[in-house]
């Protein structure tokens, strides 16, 4: 993504771009407001408060923003976060989930939120364009990605933007073990 992208979705213009170390506080709030959504229903709130304390602070996402293996695109309409994506780089840790990926190099699409009042407006897929054009950028063979496999909502968009289910992950939040789809797309 050499520039960034505006988009007009409905009536509200919006803005893909690159998110700077000055976004971290905003985009954890925006974590912290989405995450829950992408969670099954018998996730308890203790253990997604768990995971929002020591994955999505503004503190880490200072840390995301300032590793080069990491890129986070911040979707911005009337001046606000109102949605973001995070690309990494490199081989999944995981040897099964490398295994079903299949791929090198590729990029993982490990987070993609948007706020619950801009679902259905088109903002994910200005974020999506743009996360795959910034992994072509990169050279990426293709992306992956894990979601919930109760997370229908989020299985449908990707699969409307050509993923593909190639296999299974588990995902810890807090203390409980999460079951998620692997997806993956072949540029
Ligand atoms: C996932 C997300 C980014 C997708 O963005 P979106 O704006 O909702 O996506 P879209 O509206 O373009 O596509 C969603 C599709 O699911 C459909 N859908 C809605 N609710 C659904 C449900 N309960 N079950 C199945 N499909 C559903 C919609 O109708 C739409 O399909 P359509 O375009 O054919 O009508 C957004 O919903 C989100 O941020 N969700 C909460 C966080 C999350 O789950 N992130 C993904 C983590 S892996």
């Amino acid at each position: 993504m050499t520039a960034s992208r505006s988009e007009s979705v409905g009536d509200a213009p919006v803005t893909v771009d690159r998110a700077g170390l000055w976004d971290a506080e905003a985009l954890s709030d925006v974590a912290a407001a989405t995450f829950p959504l992408a969670c099954p229903p018998d996730a308890t709130a203790e253990d997604i408060d768990l995971f929002i304390a020591e994955v999505l602070s503004g503190e880490r996402f200072g840390e995301y923003l300032n590793d080069p293996d990491y890129t986070v695109l911040k979707a911005v309409a009337a001046d606000d976060i109102v949605g973001y994506a995070m690309l990494h780089a490199g081989e999944p840790a995981d040897p099964e989930v490398a295994a079903a990926v299949d791929l090198a190099p590729v990029v993982e699409i490990s987070k993609m939120y948007v706020l619950p009042g801009h679902h259905g407006s088109g903002i994910s897929t200005a974020l999506m364009r743009a996360a795959l054009e910034l992994a072509r950028e990169q050279g990426a063979a293709g992306v992956w990605l894990g979601v919930n496999q109760r997370n229908e909502r989020a299985q449908r968009f990707y699969g409307k933007h050509g993923f593909r289910r190639v296999g299974t992950k588990t995902f810890l939040v807090g203390k409980q073990l999460h079951h998620d789809y692997v997806l993956r797309l072949v540029f």
